[in-house]
């Protein structure tokens, strides 16, 4: 599974979206967080910079929904173009048929695990998603620091993918860094989000490169 880079716009300049997102020629996605201030307590976008970030960059977006009623609004994000589209475990209350909505739609169809919710119960929905991110901080901010005891899930969510036999990307989002990466990357995650990592950095584009070459480092 080859690594792909995810960084996180929410720590860029959202008065400059267009050019943040030229910043990064060499991301695989651009990780766009959508916070309502109900599943989560912060604020951020919605459909209409999703619809403008669209036109403005030809990078594919990955959309995490951290938001309530996620069946309500998930087919939209697909509308407007997005290539992925994450729902939360902890507020759909229809994943399964939501899943197939976004998929229908013609986007990937991505499944998200807060770091206190188990991955086994989810075992059955892995026919159904494209990506499982499993959050590796409280979701809410960028910036947090990374939680180690969120690895062993990590690990145990590839042995199901790996079982499970499909085609499976796992995300991890949250504190991911230089220091943090590795450690991900062993656990099994081959999807990496990185904000402060990436926009913090004086040059985002190496940054990327850097993280990279970090986990493509780590025998699986
Ligand atoms: C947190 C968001 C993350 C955030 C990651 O709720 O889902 O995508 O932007 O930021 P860093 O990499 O700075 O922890
Ligand atoms: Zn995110």
């Amino acid at each position: 599974m080859a690594v792909q880079i995810s960084p996180s716009i929410l720590s860029a300049d959202f008065a400059r979206l267009a050019d943040e997102a030229a910043r990064v020629p060499n991301a695989d996605w651009l990780h766009v967080d959508v916070m309502d201030n109900h599943f989560v307590p912060n604020l951020t976008l919605g459909l209409p910079v999703v619809e403008a970030l669209r036109k403005a960059t030809s990078t594919p977006l990955d959309c995490h929904l951290m938001i309530e009623d996620p069946d309500r609004w998930a087919p939209a994000y697909a509308e407007a173009g997005a290539g992925s589209v994450t729902i939360h475990a902890e507020a759909a209350k229809a994943p399964v048929r939501t899943l197939r909505q976004i998929r229908s739609l013609g986007a990937r169809a991505g499944f998200a695990l807060n770091p206190g919710t188990a991955v086994e119960p989810y075992a059955g929905l892995l026919g159904e998603i494209d990506m499982l991110l499993i959050m590796t901080v409280e979701p809410g901010f960028g910036g947090q620091r990374f939680l180690d005891l969120v690895l062993p899930k990590v690990r145990a969510a590839r042995e199901l993918i790996s079982r499970h036999g499909g085609e499976v990307w796992l995300q991890v989002d949250g504190g991911v860094s230089g220091e943090t990466i590795e450690r991900c990357a062993a656990a099994g995650a081959d999807v990496f989000v990185a904000g402060n990592a990436v926009y913090g950095a004086e040059d985002p584009a190496a940054a990327i490169d850097h993280l990279r070459g970090l986990a493509g480092g780590v025998s699986r």
